[in-house]
Order: C-alpha cells, then sequence, then structure tokens
C-alpha cells in the first residue's frame, strides 16, 4: 500500500538543481503531475504549463507555478517560458486516445502538431535546449517482433499515433540545424497506477478504470477476445507503473542537464508482457472483488501482442522499471477509491466521455 509518495521514487535522482527550471507541459494531467512530483523530489526547480482542458487544477501542487494557456497560443507559451526562466521542457500537453483521433483528426493534429510547432519556435528563439517529448508505443502500430526496439519503423495506426511520429521528427530535424539542442523521445507503453491516489488515471478508454468502473457497478469487465496466439489466448501489453515513467523523465532530464547524449528515442516499458486475463487477476486479487469476465469476440484492429524493449534506456540512463502489475494493480485502486470519496461516485473523465 502507498503511504509517502517520496518514498516510491528512486533516491538516487538528486543532482544540482540549481541553475535549471524545468516546464512540464500537461503537468496538470495524469502523467504529468507524476513527473512535476518526480522532479520536485529531485528537487529541481519545475513549473507547469496546462490549459486544463483534461487535467486538473489540483493535480498540481500549491508550491509549483502554473501558467494557464494553450500550447497553440504563442504568446502564451512565450510568457511561460519568460517569467520562470525555464531551461529544459518536458512536453505532453496535447490530446490522446488513437479511437478519438480518428473521429476528430483536425483536433489531434491542432494539439498535438501544431502545439509541438509553436512551443519549439518560442523554446528556439529563447534558447530552451533541453527537450524531452512524450512519445508513445503507437509510434509502431502493430509491430512484427516479439520485442520491439527504437529502430523500428514508424508504423503509425490512427492520427494520434501520427501525430507522435511528426513530433518526433520535428524535434529530430532542429536538432540537426541546432548542434545544442539536446533532446530525446520517451515512447510510453501502457501506463497505470498512480503515485498518491489523488492523481487518478480517469481516462475512460484505459483498462484499468474501465475495470475498475464496471466491478464497482457489479458489473463484468469485458474482455475483447480469449482465442489469440498468447499463452492464456488474450491480449499482451507492456504496463508500466506511472511512478516509474515519471522517474524515467527525471533521469532524462538530468542526463540533458549534465551534457550527456541521448538516443533520439527510447522504449519505457518494462519489456516484458501482461495478458489482460493477468490483469484482471491481479485487480481481482487487489479489490477482493469476485468477478467474472464477459469474454466478447475480438475487436478488429487490436494486435495479439505490443512489448517492447527496454534494454536502450536502462543501458544509457541506467533505468529500469521498479514495479510490477501488483503495485500498478494496487496503486490504481487506492486512487479510484480516493476518486469515489472526492467525488461520490466514479470520478469525471475529463470530458473524452463526451465525444468518445
Ligand atoms: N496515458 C497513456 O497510457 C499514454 C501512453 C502513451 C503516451 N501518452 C502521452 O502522454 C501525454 C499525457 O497523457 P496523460 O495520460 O497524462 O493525459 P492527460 O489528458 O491526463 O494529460 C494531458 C494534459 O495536457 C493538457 N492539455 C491538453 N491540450 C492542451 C493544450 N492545447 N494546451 C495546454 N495543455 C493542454 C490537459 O489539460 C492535460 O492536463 C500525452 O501526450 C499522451 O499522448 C500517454
Amino acid at each position: 500500500m502507498y503511504t509517502a509518495f517520496s518514498q516510491l521514487f528512486q533516491n538516487d535522482l538528486t543532482y544540482d538543481p540549481q541553475t535549471m527550471t524545468w516546464l512540464v507541459t500537461g503537468g496538470a494531467g495524469y502523467i504529468g503531475s507524476h513527473i512535476v512530483e518526480s522532479f520536485m523530489h529531485a528537487g529541481t526547480p519545475v513549473a507547469v504549463f496546462d490549459d486544463l482542458s483534461t487535467g486538473y487544477r489540483s493535480f498540481v501542487p500549491d508550491d509549483v507555478p502554473l501558467v494557464k494557456g494553450s500550447i497553440t497560443d504563442p504568446e502564451a507559451v512565450g510568457r511561460a517560458l519568460d517569467e520562470h526562466a525555464i531551461t529544459g521542457i518536458v512536453h505532453l500537453a496535447g490530446w490522446k486516445y488513437a479511437g478519438v483521433s480518428v473521429q476528430r483528426p483536425l483536433h489531434f493534429y491542432g494539439e498535438n502538431v501544431t502545439g509541438m510547432q509553436v512551443l519549439l519556435a518560442q523554446a528556439s528563439e529563447r534558447g530552451v535546449n533541453r527537450f524531452v517529448l512524450s512519445s508513445s508505443a503507437s509510434w509502431y502500430g502493430t509491430p512484427d517482433a516479439e520485442i520491439v526496439t527504437e529502430d523500428a519503423p514508424p508504423r503509425p495506426e490512427s492520427p494520434y499515433g501520427e501525430t507522435k511520429v511528426i513530433s518526433e521528427w520535428l524535434l529530430r530535424d532542429l536538432a540537426r540545424i541546432n548542434p545544442d539542442l539536446r533532446q530525446t523521445s520517451l515512447r510510453y507503453f501502457n501506463v497505470v497506477g498512480s503515485g498518491p491516489p489523488e492523481l487518478a488515471d480517469h481516462s475512460p478508454h484505459n483498462l484499468f478504470p474501465k475495470v475498475f468502473r464496471a466491478v464497482t457497478a457489479g458489473e463484468q469487465p469485458v474482455v475483447f477476445g480469449d482465442g489469440y496466439p498468447t499463452p492464456d489466448g488474450s491480449c499482451v501489453r507492456d504496463y508500466v507503473h506511472v511512478v516509474d515513467l515519471a522517474d524515467a523523465h527525471v533521469t532524462a532530464a538530468r542526463l540533458l542537464d549534465e551534457g550527456g547524449n541521448c538516443a533520439p528515442a527510447y522504449n519505457v516499458g518494462r519489456g516484458e508482457g501482461s495478458s489482460v486475463f493477468e490483469v484482471l487477476d491481479a485487480i481481482r486479487s487487489v479489490t477482493g472483488i469476485d468477478f467474472e469476465n464477459d469474454v466478447q469476440p475480438r475487436r478488429p484492429g487490436d494486435p495479439a501482442r505490443i512489448v517492447g524493449s527496454a534494454e536502450l534506456i536502462a543501458r544509457d540512463m541506467d533505468w529500469r522499471a521498479e514495479f510490477g502489475l501488483d503495485a500498478m494493480a494496487s496503486s490504481a485502486w487506492a486512487a479510484w477509491q480516493r476518486q469515489l470519496e472526492l467525488y461520490g461516485g466514479p470520478p469525471p473523465d475529463g470530458g473524452f466521455g463526451l465525444i468518445a
């Protein structure tokens, strides 16, 4: 059980923080708020830029400055960089969900690609030369390999995935003409769990919140397909605890600050897969709710298995995921229960439920 947030983070992340302030765009969101906590734990000054479209004011600690504005607004972005003397940026602000992006490609390109372009332009003008991009395993689409490595070619299967590929390319192209720009992209796999239970994943499309919603309502969670060529027939994914993921950002930021070399992109996952049935077993054991699975036919386009190699980030940054499936399930459950206390029912979903 999670007791104190600071105990969760690896203790070797402290380094001289005096000369750098990192801006976390999207820092009021699920993952960004954990990255802010991780920076604070490392003793690095941090500020947040967020329009609160899917994030929450309460996710930003009172002693962390929040600049409210859209990443597509050059004036607001420039003001945030100036007001807080920013030296490095972790960029997460944007929209996720591949399925929604198919219905709303203009919106996703506007938020994710135009936003990236505006942010890079404002950062370049001011000589802000350290940049960590939040990318995604959606770069790979449906990988051929059992364990996909970073050199696999991009094969995004949705406008959302395309915006991540283009964002990585924008960063790469800028680095080609600016040798001072130190940057990398972190390709997240399936991010789950919570540090402090207040920082919950509200996403209505993610597996853990979906299962919690179902089982607390006395319903059976739906499993799409049990005939895949995997050990138990259900789909296999690479789940990573959000606290581990947050630490990976601070580790990357430290490497960039210290002048170390980063590869253009790193997978951030555990390098091993868990099946949907294994996740449901972990949830069953953590919640104590003895639910049945509602197995439905496969959904078109769901790959049997997506697992990323975690070797490159271990080699270059000495970063490895610490937390396993039980810690992910127990912390996610604690966060879900906290949301029930706070909201008296299932938590608000940041508006995605309206457009899914
Ligand atoms: N959750 C996952 O499993 C996962 C996996 C791979 C990649 N990612 C990426 O991680 C990032 C964060 O994801 P999350 O799960 O924390 O989502 P989230 O929706 O909780 O966070 C996104 C944050 O960005 C803010 N935002 C959105 N549009 C903005 C804009 N135009 N200007 C300023 N702020 C804006 C939102 O208010 C929110 O606080 C996203 O870029 C997402 O694509 C997430």
